[in-house]
């Protein structure tokens, strides 16, 4: 089976290299050192999506106030662009994958997902051209990751015999 990564690679048309260019140096630091840029992203970025005109990918977000995921997206960027570990410590382990299980991440709710992010980041200030270009990298092919593992992860429910789910043979 081919790996996540290289599906990643491959349907993003971003190679993994470029995606983890965001570990050369450190965002946090070059934007200022401060959570500010990353609260402008994610505030500029789910104003977006709690607004989008369609309405089957507003839906995917419907069961979580804006306020709440506008902190949970922040607080993970920080963390995983060089910054305090904000994410971790009040959620836990981010496993991206299994946080987004109940979610259809598709093919066409990824580029959506990608199409606000690339209009919040054009319209960010706080952040230089450089560090947006590779966040958006970084995103495209993390945006892809969660398409193929959403994929994996709805296989497995559906594939997987177990005794749990068996009925009860006729007497
Ligand atoms: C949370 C959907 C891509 C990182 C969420 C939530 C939804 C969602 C519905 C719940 C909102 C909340 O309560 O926080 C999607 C869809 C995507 C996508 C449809 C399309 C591919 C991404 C990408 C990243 C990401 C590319 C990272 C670069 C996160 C994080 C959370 C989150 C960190 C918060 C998880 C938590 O605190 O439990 N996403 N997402 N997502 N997403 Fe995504």
């Amino acid at each position: 089976m081919q790996s996540l990564q290289h599906k990643a690679s491959e349907w993003s048309g971003v190679a993994a290299a470029d995606a983890f260019a965001i570990d050369d140096g450190n965002i946090f630091e070059a934007l200022g050192g401060t959570p500010q840029p990353f609260v402008d992203l994610s505030t500029n970025f789910y104003t977006r999506v709690y607004e989008d005109e369609e309405e089957w990918f507003r839906e995917i977000f419907a069961g979580s106030k804006k306020e709440d995921a506008i902190q949970n997206q922040y607080e993970f960027l920080i963390q995983r662009m060089g910054g305090p570990p904000l994410f971790s410590q009040r959620r836990g382990h981010p496993a991206l994958i299994g946080r987004h299980r109940p979610f259809l991440v598709t093919h066409r709710a990824a580029e959506r997902w990608l199409h606000h992010m690339q209009q919040a980041l054009d319209t960010t200030e706080s952040i230089d051209a450089d560090s947006k270009t590779k966040m958006m990298n970084f995103f495209r092919h993390t945006a892809y990751f969660l398409v193929a593992g959403n994929e994996m992860t709805r296989q497995q429910s559906q594939g997987v015999a177990c005794k749990h789910a068996t009925s009860k043979p006729a007497e």
